[in-house]
């Protein structure tokens, strides 16, 4: 391992040890999971003792709320119909929902996706479950949220391909049911911008939160997790996964180097350092979620890791510099089964999508 690599993971290990009584190495402990650790510490028999390790994580919201866009039902059911809208795309056939299904835990299964004309991008589509909680955007984390986010695939070459803002602006002026639910939406302003959609695909995405057996565990309910997924949980932490996938999405609060104590195998991708100008954060990437892991591979930012376990092995391997044995692979991966959760299906379910009109610029296949 580097110098650098050993002094770094020391110090994650270090905030992270006898991590059953201290949230300190949580990046984004909720209130409630520290004052029930407090309390467990100071007069245990006051209250009920929350289950081993709940303060590394945290309680699931109903909704990502932000500031900067209040969710209202007028805007969340038009970014319902614009997450699923092929008309955002140059040709007319590719919506946010081709490569981040919500009928399948928000991703396409691909290691990369087709875009417009079947253009492959260079990193595997993270799924949009529960994005709204991490603490920045895209495997790099180069949007602050998914306000931000939702603006970049529309115009991205080989995603959607619209040529821009302006173009989008006009097809969505052209199609009148669209022109009344901007303006159900966002009253008292000029409705139909490029940032209002942005703002509409978000707050739509603010509830794509998935409840889990582990949420369950969390509350109290300690037998929501069977006998292999509590020991599997044990052995997660013990490991180390903890000094970097813990908080509320069990991951997406950091960035981490890749490779961190061994070099990560033929990559080329750069990563953080890329969007920061530092070449210190050469291979740094977000540590990503794992709510709903054992559904969202092929793995890793470049999707070349179809197997689950291999994942966990390697992580253990490159991050921590352990050789894992396959039961504690198989332990480590029950555990992670207790991360699937459910989308609300209604919720989720795409809506009936405002007829064009003659205006309506025609699908460009070019
Ligand atoms: C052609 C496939 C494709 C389409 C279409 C697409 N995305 Fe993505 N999406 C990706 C890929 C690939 C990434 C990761 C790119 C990166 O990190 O550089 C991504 C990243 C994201 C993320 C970040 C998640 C995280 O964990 O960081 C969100 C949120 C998201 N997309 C939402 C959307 C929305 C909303 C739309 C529609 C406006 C959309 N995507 C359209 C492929 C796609
Ligand atoms: C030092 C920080 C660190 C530690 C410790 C760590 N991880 Fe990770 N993990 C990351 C980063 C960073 C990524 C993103 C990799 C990429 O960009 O391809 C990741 C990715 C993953 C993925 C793939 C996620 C996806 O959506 O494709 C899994 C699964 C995973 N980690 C599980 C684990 C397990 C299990 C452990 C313990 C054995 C662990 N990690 C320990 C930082 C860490």
């Amino acid at each position: 391992m580097t110098r650098n690599g050993m002094v770094l993971l020391a110090a994650l290990i270090a905030t992270t040890a006898g991590c059953g009584d201290s949230n300190e190495g949580a990046e984004a402990p909720t209130p409630v999971a520290s004052e029930a650790a407090a309390v467990a510490e100071s007069t245990p028999e006051a209250k009920p003792t929350p289950p081993p390790h709940a303060a590394l994580f945290g309680v699931l919201p109903e909704v990502a709320e932000a500031e900067h866009n209040p969710i209202t039902d007028a805007k969340v059911d038009l970014g319902r119909m614009l997450y699923y809208e092929p008309r955002l795309s140059k040709n007319h056939d590719i919506s946010c929902n081709s490569c981040h299904q919500l009928d399948n835990f928000g991703v396409d299964s691909e290691p990369t996706s087709p875009g417009h004309k079947g253009q492959l991008g260079g990193r595997n589509s993270p799924t949009v479950l529960n994005a709204a909680l991490h603490v920045a955007q895209f495997w790099d984390g180069r949007e602050p949220h998914v306000e931000a986010q939702a603006k970049g695939p529309v115009l991205n070459p080989v995603e959607m391909a619209m040529s821009g803002p302006d173009a989008v602006v006009a097809t969505l002026k052209s199609i009148p049911g669209y022109v009344d639910g901007f303006a159900k939406a966002f009253p008292g302003e000029d409705p139909v911008t490029y940032d209002n959609m942005a703002a509409a695909i978000g707050a739509f995405e603010r509830k794509l939160l998935t409840p889990s057996p582990f949420d369950a565990y969390l509350g109290g309910d300690v037998a929501a997790l069977n006998d292999a997924q509590r020991a599997g949980l044990e052995t997660f932490v013990a490991t180390g996964c903890t000094a970097c996938h813990s908080g509320v999405a069990v991951g997406g609060a950091m960035y981490q180097k890749l490779g961190l104590v061994e070099a990560w195998p033929n990559i080329t991708d750069k990563g953080r350092s890329e969007v920061t100008g530092n070449a210190a954060e050469e291979y740094f990437f977000k540590v990503p979620s794992l709510r709903n892991i054992a559904k969202t591979g092929p793995y890793f930012h470049d999707g070349k890791t179809a197997e689950l376990t291999v994942a966990v092995k390697m992580m253990a391997k490159h991050q921590l510099g352990k050789e894992l044995a396959d039961d504690e692979v198989a332990s480590i991966v029950s555990f992670l089964d207790s991360l699937t959760g459910t989308v609300d299906a209604k919720y989720a379910a795409k809506p009936e999508l405002p007829p064009s009109s003659d205006t309506t610029p025609k699908p460009d296949p070019t």
